[in-house]
């Protein structure tokens, strides 16, 4: 059963752990996620962006996708299906089809807007026992077609978003989806700190942007209360060079090699690894 993100973030703020939000694309995707937090014994989050989203054939499909996986694998670990970066009519759409948890990304819109249109989603989650994930402060680069300015968050607007009641709030403090460029100048852990002060240590904070932040500062945000860290593009690196491998060596020119079971399951192994690297290091094995 889907759970929503409440209960499993608010363990990861007071154990000091952070719990992954993994993106998914497609079966492939979703089963080696799932199949990897239960071997971890993890809580997990799949994250679906809204161009995802439209890829897999509507939110409808994806709910019954991953409620049948967790039915049919056998899964027992808490499992929250999370709308990435919604915008206001996606949150609904997402809440209507069976999401257990929803991103709305107010932080392109005036504050006073961001404000207002939280503080609506907030209320409709509290009353269907959904977890809501609020923005302030853009994330940089570009995801899915949501491009990000990647502007620093102000901590006081941090607290008056955080005081809506969200479950979860995500700020920018220098993150960037996508690859970092080699002069990324890195988290800015001052302004994490002080948003941390402002919200109070009770609010988890999510950090977007996993893919190739070292794991020294991914430990250092933790540790200023980061709870719930997004990786996208890092199982996507992993499933195209795998998948390149097998190519290359002329795999797919062997006997049954073809077969799509055997084209993707490299992949497959590649996203897995990926998963396991990063629930160890956000130190969520063993707290499902
Ligand atoms: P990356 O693609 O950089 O890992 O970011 C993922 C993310 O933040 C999803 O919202």
């Amino acid at each position: 059963m889907l759970v929503s993100a409440k209960e499993m973030l608010a363990k990861a703020r007071a154990g000091h752990y952070a719990v992954g939000q993994f993106n998914i694309n497609n079966l492939e995707w979703t089963k080696a996620i799932l199949l990897t937090a239960e071997e971890m014994k993890s809580p997990v989050i799949l994250g679906v962006s809204e161009g995802a989203g439209k890829y897999m054939c509507g939110y409808d499909t994806i709910v019954g996708m991953v409620n049948g996986m967790i039915k049919g694998l056998g899964i027992t670990v808490p499992v929250a299906l999370h709308l990435d970066h919604g915008s206001y009519e996606g949150a609904y759409k997402c809440i209507e089809a069976g999401f257990s948890s929803v991103m709305f990304d107010g932080s392109h819109y005036p504050i006073d807007e961001n404000i207002a249109k939280t503080r609506e989603l907030v209320e409709v989650c509290n009353k269907k026992g959904l977890s809501l994930e609020a923005e302030v402060g853009a994330i940089g680069g570009e995801e899915d077609g949501v491009i990000g300015g990647g502007e620093v968050a102000d901590p006081k607007e941090c607290k008056m978003i955080a005081d809506l009641g969200v479950t979860m709030l995500a700020a920018g403090i220098g993150n960037i989806h996508g690859k970092y460029p080699e002069n990324w100048a890195g988290l800015r852990f001052d302004v994490l700190e002080a948003i941390s002060n402002e919200v109070g240590e009770d609010m988890p904070l999510v950090l977007h942007g996993g893919t190739g932040i070292p794991a020294d500062m991914i430990k250092r945000a933790i540790s200023l209360g980061v709870s719930k860290i997004n990786v996208n593009t890092e199982c996507q690196l992993a499933f195209a060079a795998a998948t390149r491998q097998y190519i290359e060596e002329g795999k797919d020119l062997v006997g049954k090699g073809f077969d799509p079971r055997k084209v993707l399951a490299p992949g497959v192994e590649a996203i897995k690894a990926t998963v396991k690297e990063k629930i160890e290091l956000f130190g969520s094995a063993n707290k499902a």
